[in-house]
């Protein structure tokens, strides 16, 4: 039980310790840069900021035009992914304090999809590859009651892991194969299939098995693991991409 009183106030340190970090950014102004750029910022911020709100101060108080994709700012909308220091992380989920702060950190677009201003890539190809592996339940045989369709516990932790993503494309833009070949459906794209292909309600597990037996689909994987890594979500993207290469040879087990 808690023993706070009225009167009780909250500890608050006399001062949090601050630090200089410094952010370089590659910059890109399709109506003003004939190339990318870096362009270096100095930031006080504080342990238990995120690059996220070193992106905020540097925009709201260096220099407006910097321009990058949030929303959330926590985790949920998949909106701030982006290359630091050479690595794709969400910009809301990565604290300074945990890079190497001694050191500038390098910030940049995701690799793999046209570049549209500074930290923005285009993400239409992106949701082309997800929107054509029909991401959606497809059934063509009423419920047995008319009402809900039920599922038990077992076959519903069958595709658990792949129901957590968020479409942030850290994934797919941190494959080399992506990289090299724009045509591949990428690893989002079948982390989406894996999710409807082994859910026990769903019908069209073939069609989309079909859609990704393609020369640009689950065979072009050449199991690198950047996807897994990539991941914000802790998805097993390659295990995934591995069951439904399986899927493909032997049919939804
Ligand atoms: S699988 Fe992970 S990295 Fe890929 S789009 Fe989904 S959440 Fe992002
Ligand atoms: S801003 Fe939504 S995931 Fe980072």
């Amino acid at each position: 039980m808690s023993t706070a009183t009225l009167d009780s106030k909250p500890t608050v340190p006399d001062e949090i310790p601050s630090f200089t970090a410094t952010i370089i950014v590659r910059r890109f102004d399709p109506d003003k840069d004939a190339e990318p750029y870096w362009q270096d910022f100095d930031v006080v911020m504080y342990g238990t900021d995120r690059v996220l709100d070193a992106l905020h101060k540097i925009k709201w108080e260096q220099d407006g035009s910097l321009s990058f994709r949030r929303s959330c700012a926590h985790g949920v909308c998949g909106s701030d992914a982006m290359r630091i220091n050479g690595r794709n992380r969400l910009a809301c989920k990565t604290l300074l304090k945990d890079l190497d702060i001694s050191k500038p950190i390098y910030i940049e677009a995701i690799k793999g999809l046209p570049l549209e201003k500074d930290l923005i890539v285009d993400m239409d190809p992106f949701f082309e590859s997800y929107k054509a592996i029909n991401p959606f339940l497809i059934s063509n045989t009423p419920s047995k009651d008319g009402k809900e369709r039920k599922q038990s516990p077992v076959e519903r932790a069958r595709f658990d892991d792949t129901t957590k993503c968020i479409l942030c494309a850290a994934c797919t833009s941190s494959c080399p194969v992506f990289w090299t070949d724009g045509q591949y459906f990428g690893p989002a794209a079948i982390v989406n299939a894996h999710r409807f292909i082994f859910d026990s309600r769903d019908e069209g597990a073939q069609v989309r098995l079909d859609i990704l037996n393609d020369k640009e689909g689950v065979w072009r994987c050449r199991t690198t693991f950047n996807c897994s890594e990539a991941c914000p979500r802790g998805i097993q993207v390659t295990q995934a991409i591995a069951e439904v290469k399986q899927a493909v040879m032997r049919g939804r087990a």
